[in-house]
């Protein structure tokens, strides 16, 4: 399988920045003997290894990514050869080859500038941008961070597909949105309860029927603080089901859509929360999910769902970026006023006294917006982001191995009801 996140140590990444590199004969650069490279049709670079035979994006020595820009070096033509062979011919220096001169200038996309910050508001954000002839799956969009998140992308042209457990408060929402719209664009409505598996199914069959294109899917949907444990119908806690299991089917049973309509992105809604998943700050494994009802507590299994959703946009991204599909995870903000306080009355006593020096529900979509559609972030996935820049997540977020075991755990539960 190739690899495609870019990996960073630093502690803290500052804003995200394009950085272009030549890949010059420096030794770093060299490739082992018995390695090869070449070029995607879409000028991404990756490497095989003849002796067993694999293929991944990475340099094999100095663990980057590299890309081709768009352009040719100035003087330089594609031609084909009698033989209908692609060759390369340098007007200045008067030689014709058969490889690719921009392989001399290819770019380490290292980051990536975001203009926006913690005050840009999802409409800021896709100011000036025409979304028609696109379509986004949102979940959780009847109210708060969701609900401005489909709006902001409806009143820019995108087909909006809202996807909630109660189709009459996703009529209401969808009337709200298209109250507002200049141009019209439909904005259609599916029921899905993600809490459980056989609604998620169903919806995912009602959203192929409908033979859309998918080129946006935005895992928003969340709850947090339900007080006591709770079972779904299919007997796992019900935050866990919800927040991440529900997510993790419908992207899987959409995943064909996805590639098909690629290049497609996938954004997942965590947080800040993630970095807190046990109450042993040091340890966590995977067998320590979902909560058991003797060690139930509704905020650790909040942040734990939370860190569930990067260890997932991570792992996607691995798997679906070699197919055109990216995925990134995002923090929206802070203690932002929606309904997600609404199990607790303490922390709706904590989130109306910070109301004043958080965010709005507007800003809180700018993030999910900006890793939605902006163009810096085309062909970039596996990163977390926060006020539209990318930051570095908690050391278990960032767990290849943690994330590979999610996803089998995950796996075995939604396809073979292994608990
Ligand atoms: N607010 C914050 O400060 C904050 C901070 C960090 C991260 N987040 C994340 O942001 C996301 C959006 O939260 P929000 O603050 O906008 O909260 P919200 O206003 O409560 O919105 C949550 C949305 O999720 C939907 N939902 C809940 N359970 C569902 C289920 N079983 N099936 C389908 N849909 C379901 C809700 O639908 P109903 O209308 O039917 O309830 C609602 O549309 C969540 O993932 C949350 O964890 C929020």
């Amino acid at each position: 399988m190739m690899s495609s996140r870019k990996g960073d140590d630093s502690s803290s990444l500052p804003p995200l920045e394009e950085v272009e590199e030549l890949l010059t004969d420096s030794e770093d650069d060299q490739l082992p003997t018995g390695w090869d490279m070449r070029i995607t049709e879409k000028g991404r670079v990756f490497y095989i290894s003849h002796a067993d035979r694999h293929t991944q994006w990475k340099h094999p020595k100095s663990g980057k990514e590299k890309y081709l820009s768009k352009d040719l070096p100035f003087g330089w033509k594609r031609a084909t050869d009698e033989n209908g062979k692609v060759i390369f011919v340098d007007n200045v220096n008067k030689r014709t080859t058969c490889v690719d001169p921009r392989i001399a200038y290819a770019m380490t996309k290292k980051k990536a500038v975001s203009k926006f910050d913690a005050e840009s508001t999802a409409m800021a954000v896709l100011r000036g941008r025409d979304l028609r002839g696109r379509t986004a799956l949102v979940t959780g969009g009847t109210s708060g961070i969701g609900y401005e998140t489909a709006k902001a992308l409806s009143l820019h042209g995108c087909h909006v597909v809202l996807v909630c457990r109660d189709l009459k408060k996703g009529q209401n929402a969808a009337n709200n949105i298209m109250k507002k719209q200049a141009v019209t664009a439909p904005v259609d409505i599916l029921q899905c309860d993600l809490s459980s598996l056989q609604s998620v199914r169903a919806c995912a069959q009602v959203f192929i029927k409908r033979k859309w294109p998918l080129h946006i899917l935005i895992c928003n949907a969340g709850v947090m603080g339900i007080p006591s444990y709770q079972q779904t119908t299919d007997g796992i806690e019900e935050t866990f089901a919800t927040n991440h299991l529900g997510h993790f089917l419908l992207v899987d049973l959409l995943r064909d859509l996805l590639i098909d309509s690629e290049p497609s992105r996938i954004v997942v809604v965590s947080s800040e929360s993630h970095r807190f998943p046990s109450t042993y700050c040091d340890h966590f494994d995977i067998s320590a999910v979902p909560l058991r009802q003797e060690n139930y507590s509704p905020m650790v299994a909040y942040n734990q769902s939370k860190l569930c959703n990067i260890l997932f946009a991570f792992e996607l991204n691995r798997r679906m970026s070699p197919y055109g599909v990216y995925c990134n995870a995002v923090n929206p903000g802070c203690l932002i006023w929606t309904k997600l306080q609404r199990h607790s009355i303490s922390y709706k006593l904590l989130y109306a006294f910070f109301r004043p020096f958080t965010k709005s529900k507007e800003q809180g979509a700018a993030t999910t917006i900006y890793c939605a559609t902006s163009h810096e972030l085309e062909n970039i996935g596996g990163f977390y982001f926060n006020h539209c820049c990318g930051c570095q997540p908690s050391k278990f977020a960032s767990d290849e191995r943690l994330a590979k075991e999610l996803w089998e755990f995950s796996e075995r539960i939604v396809y073979h009801g292994i608990r």
